[in-house]
């Protein structure tokens, strides 16, 4: 990309030819030619250049989709996007393409919870073993593999839980085993790290979240280099995971402000961050205390950080920590994050899934912050207030 990001996505995708800012969106099941040999003529070209944006049937995408493609190929640096209907179908997508019965898989343990149930449980019946490994232990991703291990499925930072990992040491132990790897880089996106770039093979967003923005859409992407292209196109063409025109429009409106935003959530959180991480009453899960690992292997890696952080906080009295979350006025109570506004979450051990290396003590609680858009001198008097009732 010639231009900085920031300016390829105020003025990529411009319709001329409709004479309008943002292109318009493209519905269609069927795609209608003007003859027969324009029907052969397209398909010739499709098999020619499979990443062109030649289709037949709208299951294939219309120029709707295949714009938000473009724009997504770009600013992973990756050599194709694929879309899908909803983040998890992007991971779905990701490991569907490369593991076979019989093959085995090393997944980092503080994954999103159904990616784990995905892989734990679900892939289990088709004769694939996941094996866990611990993120900060990377002698349980070496010992653990074999001539079976077909993928190592990276999530950074942990769900919940917010590990982040030597990535370069995970690509070098995958390159030295000839074993793929997979990244959801949701937290991220590829404006604050660029997994394809850096060296993993499929590099997994939700665009539900940070992509679109405002908490009104679902999709996901997914960028892939060259060697995975084939099977992951074929995987594509089998399941039929493709994202809709509408979500996709929207999701193409939201990334025109993704630099803004996410330069905001940042800024935001970091100022949250500062007044929380004095508090002893919780240990905050987030990049900012420069002498921790986390934030060595944030720095090393990343050019930014986004809005999502956790507390973990030591209290006998769970009642307390139920309060002081119910006690949060500017943040809602709900789920997924990456939208405009703030958000909070209790986890139960349900949502942290059956982890291995979690070590959550009894008395140890999680809390989730997502922290938006406002203004911070005002979610920072409203955890102040909510704070009063932890005990
Ligand atoms: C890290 C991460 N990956 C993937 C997903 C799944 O995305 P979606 O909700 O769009 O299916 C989520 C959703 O919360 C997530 O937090």
């Amino acid at each position: 990309m010639s231009k900085s990001f920031k300016t390829f996505l105020k003025h990529t995708a411009k319709d001329f030819h409709n004479q309008s800012v943002n292109p318009p969106v493209v519905r269609a099941s069927t795609i209608i030619f003007k003859s027969m040999q324009h029907i052969r003529k397209t398909q010739a070209k499709a098999r020619k250049n499979p990443t062109g944006g030649h289709y037949d049937y709208g299951r294939q995408g219309t120029s709707t989709t295949h714009i938000l493609q473009k724009i997504l190929t770009k600013l992973e640096e990756s050599y194709h996007v694929f879309t899908t209907p909803t983040g998890f179908g992007s991971v779905f997508l990701a490991i569907f393409s490369v593991v076979r019965p019989g093959d085995e898989m090393m997944v980092a343990d503080p994954v999103y919870s159904p990616t784990r149930l995905l892989t734990q449980d679900y892939l289990k019946e088709f004769n694939i073993k996941t094996v866990f490994y611990n993120p900060h232990d990377l002698k349980t991703l070496q010992k653990n593999i074999t001539k079976k291990t077909k993928l190592i499925f990276v999530e950074n930072p942990g769900s919940n839980s917010f590990e982040f990992q030597d990535l370069a040491k995970i690509t070098s132990i995958a390159k030295k085993n000839k074993v793929l790897t997979a990244i959801d880089n949701t937290w991220a996106t590829p404006y604050y790290f660029k997994p394809i770039k850096f060296g993993f093979d499929m590099s997994i967003v939700s665009a539900t979240k940070y992509y679109s923005g405002h908490s009104d859409v679902m999709g996901g992407s997914l960028a892939v280099n060259k060697k995975v292209f084939n099977k992951v196109k074929a995987a594509e063409r089998i399941t039929g995971l493709r994202l809709g025109p509408d979500d996709a429009y929207l999701i193409t409106r939201g990334l025109r402000t993704l630099d803004v935003r996410l330069d905001r959530h940042s800024d935001n959180a970091k100022r949250v961050a500062a007044f929380l991480s004095k508090n002893k009453k919780f240990k905050l899960l987030y990049p900012y205390k420069k002498d921790s690992f986390n934030f060595r292997m944030w720095k090393k890696y990343y050019s930014g950080a986004s809005g999502l952080m956790g507390l973990k906080i030591k209290s006998k009295n769970i009642n307390s920590v139920r309060k002081f979350v119910n006690s949060l006025k500017l943040f809602g109570y709900g789920y997924s994050w990456g939208g405009f506004e703030s958000l909070v979450l209790h986890q139960e051990l349900r949502e942290t899934g059956n982890r291995k290396f979690l070590n959550l003590a009894k008395d140890e609680h999680l809390v989730r912050l997502h922290i938006g858009l406002e203004d911070p001198n005002d979610l920072i008097a409203d955890i102040k207030q909510a704070l009063r009732h932890l005990k």
